[in-house]
């Protein structure tokens, strides 16, 4: 075996950010360049960021805010229009043309049908949108529920949504502290197919505590009964979940958290069972009924397939992007970034450098596609080393001039995808999980 321990972060947005100074380089050369026309077209994507929720679930390690309140809204969605004006005025934003739109969260599905028509508006009016392009709407299932909201998304184009269930299991949801419950999904996906949505995408997890691989199964068979068109299936990682939960695992207070080993077998067992209720494992912890995953991940890790240059427009408190070849992350503080916006500011608060040669981000992504044309890696020694020795270790394979993930290198993205990054990507991301595993030392593990 190549590796003996999963690396604890899956990265969706490389190169890293680093860099919050405005006054220094990279940060002042990201801004110089959205000043500057865009060099050549590509495939992009605008992500809009939604911080509510309903309650927090115990596991969730996201900024999210749990407070139901109008007013602090009605001034988000405010924030939200200027910021995309501000973009839109900016000569290389000017020149992006979108495949695609998600609103992702938090939960969207918190604000009110009239708050979210205002967001579409803005977008529609702001940016050029290809007419084709896919929007995905993500949320909750109890607020999503709403047939008022979900006639509107329908009417407008709306192509994909997205909710989180998590487990079917309703004592587990209790636990966890899922505000939503198991009618409440079946609830929302009526109400959506009846309204007209396309596609409708669920998030689940496994590896949660106390699960056996017999609950494992008793979910999976459960999922299938409801014929989703895509499911979004992670392990659940342990590090959002408070100190007295961990304490709570000793005394028997609270479920176990299964077994290391758990997290290898149960995720087998996944793609063993969705292969059979018939769902292709499209990219990494995707799994769809048709051959294709969505436009969205795509694009979101560089365009697919070893391609590099698919670009994002991150809006919102805590968005991230990847633009003209540098990855950027906007004020995660709500507040500091409503107030910023409101000031005239660009929100942006960290910045990456860019990478020595562009083609790395695809060959960083290639993983979660499960392939890479030989004609797109990079001819350096130190990559096709770092690929001879998957092959190697059984984790790839040469097929058809093409490098191949294994059943077993599946079992290993997180880290094949660090071992693939430029060398000065991987001192950052080595003080980067450095002062993760220091924050969360005494939470027993990642
Ligand atoms: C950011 S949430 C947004 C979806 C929506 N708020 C919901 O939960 O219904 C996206 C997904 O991240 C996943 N997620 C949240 N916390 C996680 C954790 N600790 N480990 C792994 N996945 C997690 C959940 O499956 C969740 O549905
Ligand atoms: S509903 Fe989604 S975003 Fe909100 S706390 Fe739960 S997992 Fe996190």
């Amino acid at each position: 075996m190549t590796y003996d321990q999963l690396f604890p972060v899956t990265h969706h947005f490389y190169p890293l950010q680093h860099c919050s100074d405005p006054e220094l380089s990279p940060f002042s050369d990201f801004v110089r360049g959205l000043g500057q026309r865009k060099r050549k077209p590509t495939d992009n994507l605008i992500y809009l960021h939604i911080p509510y929720c309903e309650k927090r679930c115990i596991f969730c390690p996201f900024h999210v805010r749990v407070k139901r309140d109008e007013t602090i809204f009605e001034r988000y969605v405010r924030a939200l229009e200027r910021e995309i004006e501000m973009l839109a005025r900016l000569p290389y934003v000017d020149d992006m043309r979108f495949k695609a739109v998600y609103f992702g969260g938090g939960s969207p599905s918190m604000l009110s049908t009239a708050l979210v028509r205002r967001l579409y508006d803005a977008l529609r009016s702001h940016f050029d949108i290809d007419q084709d392009a896919e929007w995905t709407f993500e949320g909750e299932p109890h607020s999503l529920s709403d047939p008022e909201l979900l006639s509107y998304l329908a009417e407008q184009g709306t192509t994909r949504l997205s909710f989180g269930v998590q487990t079917f299991d309703r004592k587990l949801r209790e636990t966890l502290n899922i505000a939503a419950t198991v009618e409440d999904v079946i609830d929302c996906t009526e109400v959506a197919r009846a309204a007209g949505i396309g596609e409708i995408n669920i998030d689940m997890m496994f590896f949660l505590p106390g699960q056996t691989p017999a609950d494992l199964d008793d979910d999976i068979a459960e999922l299938a009964r409801h014929d989703f068109d895509s499911i979004d299936y992670y392990y659940m990682s342990y590090y959002g979940l408070p100190q007295k939960a961990f304490q709570d695992m000793e005394t028997g207070l609270f479920p176990k958290r299964p077994p290391e080993g758990a997290r290898f077998s149960m995720n087998r067992q996944v793609r063993e069972r969705m292969s059979v209720a018939g769902y292709h494992h499209v990219t990494d912890h995707v799994f769809s009924r048709s051959q294709k995953g969505s436009e969205y991940y795509r694009l979101l890790w560089g365009g697919g397939f070893g391609r590099h240059d698919a670009e994002t427009l991150g809006i919102g408190a805590s968005s991230r992007g990847y633009i003209n070849g540098y990855s950027y992350a906007n004020n995660v503080a709500h507040d500091a970034y409503m107030a910023e916006v409101e000031a005239g500011k660009l929100p942006v608060f960290k910045v990456s450098d860019r990478l020595r040669d562009e083609r790395n981000r695809g060959l960083v992504f290639f993983p979660k596609f499960f392939s890479i044309d030989e004609s797109m890696v990079p001819d350096d020694g130190r990559t096709m080393t770092v690929l001879q020795k998957l092959i190697d270790g059984g984790l790839a394979r040469r097929q058809n001039h093409t490098i191949a993930i294994t059943e077993d290198g599946k079992d290993w993205i997180p880290n094949i995808t660090v071992d693939l990054f430029e060398r000065e990507q991987r001192t950052i991301n080595d003080k980067w999980v450095q002062q993760l595993a220091s924050r969360f030392s005494n939470r027993v593990t990642l």
